[in-house]
């Protein structure tokens, strides 16, 4: 009998056509729908390997009716929808897509930097709802991104390479993360400072650390009151990071700018949610790494995953811990 894959969303027929020979490949056969629980449960009852996506929680009780299961590949650099303790316990490994969708989610997350400061969806919605009645000196005028300050939280990879985008813009970097980037400060310029630098001196405040325990909530009603009055706050890790609670007080009661998000504490976001009610604020559907050429190259690496893994190899990018 071939080794059993289950992948939790519709993907290209073409891109999964590589493993179908060597192995019974199912997927869940909505696109814009995540697979229901219970039958997910019963799929990694039966599966060799699951690929899954950031939407679908892979925790103990699923973890653990996985008899056959060897591997969880993940469609996302980002696992915090996984029990990766009781994956190890049980000898399951996993693996996400790191790497690949640096500089397409660094574009994305810089993209969003500008579109908050210059308030361009605003501006396009302006001109598209026929608004626009006469050239003004300060119509939509927003605020000035070259030569500001930035300030990286979690610079890993996504993090340089935002760095990397900002040094083209003369901004002065400044960075915190767990460990020091002796590359990044001495290639970029950045500076190594406390978080609580980061929120009193940065004009930009860029969160891209992935969400552990420890950075829950980082973002909270005493981060923000840190944070200068004309600060932009952007958000392109995970939601759970930042109190949104607190974060829309922050923004009614002018205490920062404006914000871009392109996650949420819970996803998708509701259109009635208070953040969206507020044109300071530019939400996006969590698209981070959603260019066709990185969405493709994130879906073969974890096929790759797979076929090493169930050959009894070494994954490519296993998530170590
Ligand atoms: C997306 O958020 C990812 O983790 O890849
Ligand atoms: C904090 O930002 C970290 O990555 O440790």
């Amino acid at each position: 009998m071939k080794p059993y894959i289950f992948i939790t969303r519709k993907l290209p027929e073409q891109v999964v056509a590589r493993l179908t020979e060597k192995y019974e490949v199912k997927m869940w056969d909505k696109e814009d729908e995540a697979v229901p629980r219970d039958r997910l449960l019963l799929e990694a009852k039966k599966a060799d390997a699951l690929l899954t996506m950031l939407s679908d929680s892979i925790d103990e009780e699923l973890l653990s009716v996985g008899e056959k299961l060897k591997l969880i590949a993940n469609l996302a650099v980002g696992y915090d929808n996984i029990n990766v303790k009781a994956a190890a316990e049980k000898g399951i490994l996993v693996t996400n897509t790191p790497d690949v969708l640096t500089d397409t989610t660094a574009d994305l997350t810089f993209g969003l930097l500008l579109a908050t400061a210059r308030r361009l969806v605003e501006a396009a919605e302006f001109v598209k709802e026929g608004k626009w009645q006469s050239w003004s000196p300060l119509l939509l005028a927003g605020h000035d991104v070259h030569h500001k300050t930035i300030g990286v939280v979690g610079m890993g990879s996504i993090g340089e390479t935002v760095a990397k985008r900002a040094k083209g813009f003369d901004m002065n970097i400044l960075y915190h993360n767990r460990s020091r980037k002796p590359k990044a400060e001495e290639d970029l310029g950045a500076v190594y400072c406390s978080f609580e630098e980061i929120l009193s001196q940065s004009d930009f405040i860029v969160c891209l650390t992935p969400l552990t325990n420890e950075t829950k909530n980082l973002f909270n009603q005493e981060s923000f009151k840190k944070m200068k009055k004309s600060a932009i706050f952007i958000n392109a890790s995970r939601g759970a990071v930042v109190n949104e609670k607190d974060l829309y007080e922050a923004l009614i009661n002018g205490e920062i700018a404006a914000v871009g998000l392109d996650v949420f504490e819970k996803e998708p976001i509701s259109a009635n949610h208070p953040l969206l009610q507020l044109p300071n604020v530019v939400a996006l559907p969590h698209i981070g790494s959603a260019s066709i050429e990185t969405r493709t190259e994130m879906m073969h690496l974890c096929l790759e995953n797979i076929d090493l893994v169930l050959s009894g190899k070494k994954p490519k990018t296993p998530v170590t811990h």
